[in-house]
């Protein structure tokens, strides 16, 4: 049995903020204040993360991911518990622990500005200490997974947003490292750009057996790169396991897709909010438990998140026909998506 690369045992992360008041005379009231709160950023996080693996690290705005991943890589100390990097205490050896990972924060690059990429690659390459042959080997393989000679020889400012965070992810592998981080790396970007990092990223992990911690609110890039996730909120952690646990704790969910508009009609944002508000209302006046369906809106269709353990899709398709022309319906099983919300309303208690 492989031991795990990385390890987190009961880790705590606290931030002392100053409390804020308001207007200009709390602002000067602030300048002298005393007035602190501490904010428990990461709350008695454990995990165990193995050699190749890449886990999704998901949880809503704030909830502490990026904290996270600023201890693992050394840029914060925990407050409590501690943190082992491929047999290093990141925060403890930040150098040595440098050497051993790549990181991308999302939207902000670690390349130099003014420079074409490929110089910033020379610099890397000093930096690390990279041996010719492996350099090499390194960018022959990203020549057959990217037009190296498009990104290459511009300066980073020039660069689309997707084409700097291309770079900065082969920039973060360069140095063949143990583990990489990639926060955010899709925020901002187009379908098609993000189906590419996405691309990128599997075949790196692939080639180099790279273990990879990947947060994101995308769940495109969960389903696309994803055998594990962990979710966390307010700093604790909810939920660690297989995605496959995921979907099939929530196996008695499934989405009805229903066309409610002839083609003729037009699905404006007003039209489709009346719609969810009447097809809530029917249910409502039909079924007495309320967690039993969500209804919302997916372009022109009206998307029902039904709990097959409390209703039925007959039941529900009956109801809404009384009232209302079905179109077109579709079932689904609940998506990745669908679940992890539920998990942040706290529906997996
Ligand atoms: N340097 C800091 N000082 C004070 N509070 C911080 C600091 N960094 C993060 N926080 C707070 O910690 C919480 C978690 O933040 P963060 O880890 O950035 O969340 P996420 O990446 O999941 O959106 C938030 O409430 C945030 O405001
Ligand atoms: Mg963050």
């Amino acid at each position: 049995m492989a031991s795990p690369i990385i390890q987190l045992k009961n880790v705590t992360k606290e931030f002392k903020v100053l409390n804020r008041h308001e207007g200009l005379a709390g602002s000067i009231k602030d300048l002298f204040s005393q007035d602190y709160k501490i904010i428990r950023a990461v709350d008695n996080v454990s995990m165990d993360i193995m050699p190749g693996e890449i886990v999704g690290y998901l949880g809503p705005n704030g909830a502490g991911k990026s904290t996270t991943i600023k201890m693992m890589t050394g840029i914060l100390k925990p407050s409590e518990g501690t943190i082992m990097c491929n047999g290093v205490v990141p925060y403890d050896k930040r150098t040595q622990n440098a050497q051993n990972i790549g990181v991308v924060f999302g939207q902000r690059s670690q390349l130099w500005w003014a420079l074409p990429a490929i110089e910033s690659f020379n610099i890397l390459r000093d930096i690390y200490q990279i041996e010719e042959k492996k350099y090499k080997d390194m960018m022959n393989l990203y020549g057959s997974i990217v037009d190296m000679d498009a990104l290459m020889h511009k300066p980073v400012r020039q660069m689309s947003l997707g084409q700097r965070t291309l770079c900065d992810i082969l920039a973060s592998f360069l140095h063949d490292p143990a583990v990489v981080f990639l926060d955010e790396p899709t925020i901002g970007l187009d379908v098609a750009m993000k189906s590419k990092i996405r691309e990128l990223i599997k075949m790196l992990n692939k080639e180099r057996n790279t273990t990879i911690i990947l947060t994101t609110h995308d769940m495109g890039d969960v389903d696309a790169l994803c055998q594990r996730i962990v979710i966390i909120d307010k700093g604790k952690m909810l939920f660690d396991d297989g995605i496959d646990k995921l979907t099939e704790t929530f196996g008695a969910y499934r989405t009805l897709s229903l066309s409610l508009l002839s083609k003729k009609e037009k699905a404006d944002e007003a039209r489709m909010n009346e719609l969810v508000q009447k097809v809530t209302d029917v249910l409502g006046s039909n079924i007495s438990d309320k967690n039993a369906f969500t209804v919302s809106s997916r372009d022109d269709q009206i998307e029902i998140l039904l709990d097959e353990k409390k209703t039925n899709v007959m039941k529900v398709l009956n109801y809404i026909q009384d009232e209302s022309r079905i179109y077109d319906m579709h079932l689904n099983e609940i998506s990745t998506e669908s679940v992890i919300k539920k998990i942040y309303e706290g529906g997996l208690s």
